[in-house]
């Protein structure tokens, strides 16, 4: 696969996407990246400590605030990399039709035509949502690929409806460089903005810093697949070739890191990282409300075999290891703001 000289990051001012902007700087530092974000989540302020985390310095790619349909008339017939991390990320949203159009709607078919016409190559985001609950989370064993499509709520559907057209397109071309990735829970640097979006690892770390035990589901075993920002922005960056596999296979695949965490793993993992005491805000355990029992995924495992396979990527942090150094980064970081 050629390597473009030019990568364009929708929703790039957000939490993975502005990771994605510094990590391509970084790859491919004769190359034009261009961030394209509404700012109605993402922030300047990622970039800015994206760049920084990257030992790059200031910002240098170029920002464009438009929707991320603008895309469409910046891609002309020369070869451009791709990385599609735009959508309603907030999982609450019920909004079915706004959801399905913003999501997944006529601009996402556009986008995989015009790269079917001038061979782009384009990574997107799917999501661990595809799977709902699959028969594995009962038994405790990962999800493998074919497990996907029966979402509990239309934020997870609108990434199937996604992931449906995608398949579409690769069964008419099936060397269409598309590669769907499944992110299941991400964390890490760059997630400040997304409020009650942020993952638990934040969450958790931002309620001990200011003082508050943290609560938890009882008993706490319930598990997740947590998957480290740089792991992900490596996996990006290996769909769309920038990895060891120069050529790698289209397709959709799962990302995560491949081994369960508990909420008291995670839960121990900040307050290792934070430098608390033994004994200082010990954990609080309240029972699950039905309403929320529901729809509870009480574990989530990406069975990364096909990932490796198709894409040649390995996930490098182990999850708690990863979530301890990320608390203390955000202990540092609250130190510095004060
Ligand atoms: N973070 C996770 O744990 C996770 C899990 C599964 C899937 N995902 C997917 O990964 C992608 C990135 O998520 P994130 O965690 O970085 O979320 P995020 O909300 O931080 O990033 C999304 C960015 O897209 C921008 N955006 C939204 N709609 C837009 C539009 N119409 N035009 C232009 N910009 C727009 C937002 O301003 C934001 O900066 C999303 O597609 C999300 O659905 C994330």
């Amino acid at each position: 696969m050629p390597e473009p000289s030019t990568y364009i990051v929708t929703g790039g001012a957000g939490f993975v996407g502005s990771n994605c902007c510094a990590a391509l700087s970084r790859a491919r530092p004769d190359a034009q990246v261009i961030c394209i974000d509404d700012f109605r989540v993402g922030s300047f302020r990622n970039l800015i400590e994206a760049y920084e985390r990257h030992a790059l310095g200031p910002v240098s790619c170029e920002v464009v605030a438009q929707d991320w349909t603008y895309l469409l008339t910046l891609i002309g017939h020369q070869s451009v990399g791709i990385v599609h991390m735009a959508a309603i990320t907030d999982t609450t949203v019920d909004d079915q039709a706004q959801m399905l159009d913003d999501n997944a709607g006529p601009a996402w078919d556009g986008l995989m035509e015009a790269v079917l016409e001038a061979s782009h190559t384009l990574v997107y985001a799917s999501s661990a949502a595809t799977y709902g609950t699959p028969p594995q989370a009962a038994t405790h064993e990962a999800f493998p690929l074919s497990a996907a499509g029966k979402p509990d709520n239309i934020y997870g559907f609108s990434k199937w409806v996604m992931e449906n057209s995608h398949r579409r397109v690769q069964q008419q071309d099936a060397s269409a460089s598309i590669v769907g990735l499944r992110f299941f829970n991400v964390f890490g640097p760059g997630e400040s903005n997304k409020g009650a979006m942020a993952s638990m690892a934040y969450k958790l770390a931002q309620q001990m810093l200011a003082g508050t035990a943290p609560r938890l589901f009882t008993p706490g075993d319930q598990a997740r697949d947590q998957v480290y920002v740089d792991d992900v922005v490596d996996c990006v960056l290996a769909g769309l070739g920038l990895g060891d596999t120069k050529n790698p296979t289209p397709g959709v695949y799962n990302l995560g890191s491949g081994r369960p965490t508990t909420f008291n793993q995670l839960t121990d993992a900040v307050r290792a990282g934070l430098g608390l005491k033994a004994g200082e805000l010990p954990t609080e355990y309240f029972e699950m409300p039905a309403s929320v029992r529901e729809f509870y995924q009480d574990f989530t495992l990406a069975d990364m075999t096909e990932t490796k396979r198709g894409l040649g990527f390995v996930p490098a942090h182990d999850p708690v290891e990863a979530i301890t150094r990320y608390a203390s980064y955000l202990k540092q970081q609250s130190g510095a703001r004060r």
